[in-house]
């Protein structure tokens, strides 16, 4: 062949390519980009070689080129539409491997950064996560848990009630789950439920209708006191570090015995008293105890030979210590301005 009828060959063989190429991937798209149409591409050498064309031809030659040039944008945008139609999320253009900077990152509520600790804890010692209605029957909130009708201990939490008779109401706490893990379950029993629970009470910034609590459930053969202690311990050690001690101060549940409210030594002052723990040294975070035999046998789990133990509390009350944040309303407003102060954690 000669010389310039192979260089017109060379222009119809790329014609030919550019008409044939098809693509399925961002890479594929960028290799037709950087080939035809990019700061050196093939056509570029095309064009210079046009000095080696003989004048009689130079023209038909140009123009051939041309045509390929023409001919090659066209296909480019014709591939760059048909591969954002199958892949939305890279044009070919955008390199996703890039950093970037994020504008407007969104935040973790307080509440969610405290429950996955929590979660994170538990789960590292065997517990699982389980989780229960919000509305319930009188059964499963009060009845199962030692709290039979005329109970004075229903006063102690104020109710919303859905329906009456049969009574169907908002959770007070999170023990409903209790009872439901063990009518389902049977011993060994090791499980952690968080959510929300309702109480009637008047919204002020240290009281809210709404508000979520934590509830751990251990029952299996020969569960003491003491592991309760060392669990509870395990648990202020890990939230407030190796420094902290805890203590129990006997109290009253109907559906624990014996019952404990647990403190914690301030994780402000570490003990000597400030503000937070009100000159005491010591921050109240929740209630426990043993599972009472009652409640085990309502759940028709043998008594004589299961004990366990369970504690609850609520998470507000850990986020507004561990947050320094004075008043409750701010968790469920959603207002930007306090979220926003959450952004780094
Ligand atoms: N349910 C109790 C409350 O809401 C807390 C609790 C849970 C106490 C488990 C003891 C054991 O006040």
């Amino acid at each position: 062949m000669e010389p310039v009828q192979e260089q017109f060959s060379v222009v119809e063989g790329l014609m030919e390519e550019v008409k044939m190429y098809s693509v399925t991937n961002a890479a594929e798209l960028e290799q037709f980009r950087i080939r035809f149409l990019g700061t050196k591409n093939i056509l570029k050498d095309v064009f210079s070689a046009i000095k080696n064309v003989p004048n009689e031809l130079k023209k038909e030659y140009g123009q051939k080129v041309n045509e390929l040039k023409l001919v090659a944008e066209n296909k480019f945008s014709e591939l760059e539409q048909q591969f954002k139609k199958t892949d939305k999320t890279d044009t070919g253009k955008t390199d996703i491997s890039l950093p970037v900077t994020i504008k407007n990152p969104g935040a973790r509520h307080p509440l969610t950064i405290i429950r996955e600790e929590l979660v994170d804890i538990f789960t590292r010692i065997g517990y699982s996560v389980v989780e229960g209605p919000e509305i319930e029957d009188d059964w499963h909130n009060f009845t199962a848990l030692g709290m039979p009708e005329d109970h004075p201990a229903r006063d102690m939490q104020d109710t919303f009630y859905v329906q009456t008779n049969p009574a169907i109401l908002l959770r007070t706490h999170t023990s409903n789950v209790q009872i439901r893990v063990m009518e389902e379950q049977k011993p060994p029993i090791r499980i952690i439920a968080l959510g929300r629970t309702y109480r009637n009470e008047t919204i002020s910034a240290r009281a809210h209708c709404t508000f979520h609590q934590i509830e751990l459930l251990y029952i299996d053969e020969g569960v003491t006191f003491a592991d309760m202690k060392q669990t509870l311990l395990y648990l202020a050690q890990e939230l407030y570090g190796a420094e902290t001690k805890i203590r129990l101060r006997p109290s009253y549940f109907p559906f624990t015995e014996p019952s404990a409210e647990m403190d914690v030594s301030c994780f402000v002052c570490g003990g000597k008293g400030c503000a937070i723990c009100k000159q005491s040294g010591w921050v109240e975070i929740g209630g426990c105890g043993m599972v009472d035999p009652v409640v085990l046998e309502n759940c028709k789990i043998d008594s004589e030979k299961y004990t366990g133990f369970a504690f609850g509390f609520g998470l507000e009350r850990m986020a507004i210590l561990k947050y320094r944040i004075n008043d409750i309303r701010l968790f469920s407003e959603n207002d930007l301005r306090f979220l926003k102060q959450f952004e780094h954690l």
